[in-house]
């Protein structure tokens, strides 16, 4: 039976209907998910998903990449690493996965408005909460440029969605495609053309400490974090990241507090 229902900390539990799953690149899976919680999420949210085996106690978190409300249908993206991620790429449309979500700040688009400008920065596995974000700065009229890094040519994943958002340019760091390096390649030059008045990033320590650098007092820009995870809804401190400028030790939770942060913040 489906259930939604809000607990004691307001995050809502479901156990949401897999309308498709498929295998976008290797080892890497789009999965699109039905149900009531899908009314709620917003970009740069993530989904605490329970993985189908009694062994596997701690859910997994996984950005949301897409939200349909009129059909109530959110797409994610992952890719398989280890054998929680490779139970789910075997669950098959018509099977239910019981989710807690939407989690987490999300990025706030309300710092751009129409006729403004946003940079939006993604490595591999971290583009993925980008083409939501796209897509609604889109709506509002915000031009979108989105830089993409990823390893090489086959882990190229979603440049078509967010193409369809605004200019979309990729980086491999073996120069199988787009451009040979990193994302800091093109931003740099892109730097000196644009002046954006937002940017929105999520990828891997490193880029996000290139990101968090270039832009550390850039009143608009944001870093979306990863952390591992245990409760995903702030009582555990499980997946602390800690404050740079706090007088005293300060910890902010990446599942509660997070996982988008203003630059300048974190200690990375
Ligand atoms: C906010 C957030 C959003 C994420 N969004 C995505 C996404 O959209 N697509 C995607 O492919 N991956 C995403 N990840 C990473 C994803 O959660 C891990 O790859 C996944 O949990 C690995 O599970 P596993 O069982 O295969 O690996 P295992 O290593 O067996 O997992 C063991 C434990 O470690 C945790 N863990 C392992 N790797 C990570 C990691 N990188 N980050 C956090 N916890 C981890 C697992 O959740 C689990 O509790 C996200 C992580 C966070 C924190
Ligand atoms: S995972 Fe428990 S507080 Fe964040």
């Amino acid at each position: 039976m489906n259930s939604s229902c809000k607990d004691k900390t307001s995050v809502l539990k479901e156990d949401l209907l897999i309308v498709s799953q498929r295998e976008i690149a290797p080892r890497i899976f789009e999965m699109k998910l039905s149900g009531e919680m899908v009314l709620d999420m917003a970009p740069g949210q993530f989904l605490h998903l329970r993985v189908p085996d009694p062994s596997k106690l701690l859910r997994r978190p996984i950005s949301i990449c897409q939200i349909d409300k009129v059909n109530k249908v959110a797409t994610i993206v992952y890719r398989v690493e280890r054998a929680g991620t490779a139970i789910l790429s075997q669950l098959k449309a018509g099977d239910r996965i019981d989710t807690m979500g939407p989690q987490g700040n999300g990025f706030d688009l309300s710092v751009v408005s129409a006729g403004q400008t946003a940079l939006l920065i993604g490595g591999g596995i971290g583009v993925p909460p980008l083409v939501e974000t796209a897509k609604q700065l889109a709506a509002k009229g915000v031009e979108v440029i989105s830089v993409l890094g990823f390893a090489t040519k086959d882990a190229v994943i979603l440049e078509e969605e967010l193409s369809a958002y605004g200019k979309v340019y990729v980086t491999t760091d073996d120069g199988s495609y787009g451009t040979k390096g990193y994302v800091s390649t093109v931003v740099d030059e892109l730097t000196k053309e644009y002046s954006f008045d937002a940017i929105y990033s999520c990828g891997a320590p490193g880029m996000l400490k290139y990101v968090d650098q270039k832009f550390e007092n850039h009143p608009h820009a944001y870093l979306s974090m990863e952390s591992r995870m245990a409760c995903g809804m702030g009582a555990c401190y499980a997946c602390v990241v800690h404050l740079r400028n706090a007088k005293e030790a300060a910890n902010k939770r990446v599942c509660e507090d997070g996982p988008v942060f203003e630059t300048g913040q974190i200690i990375l």
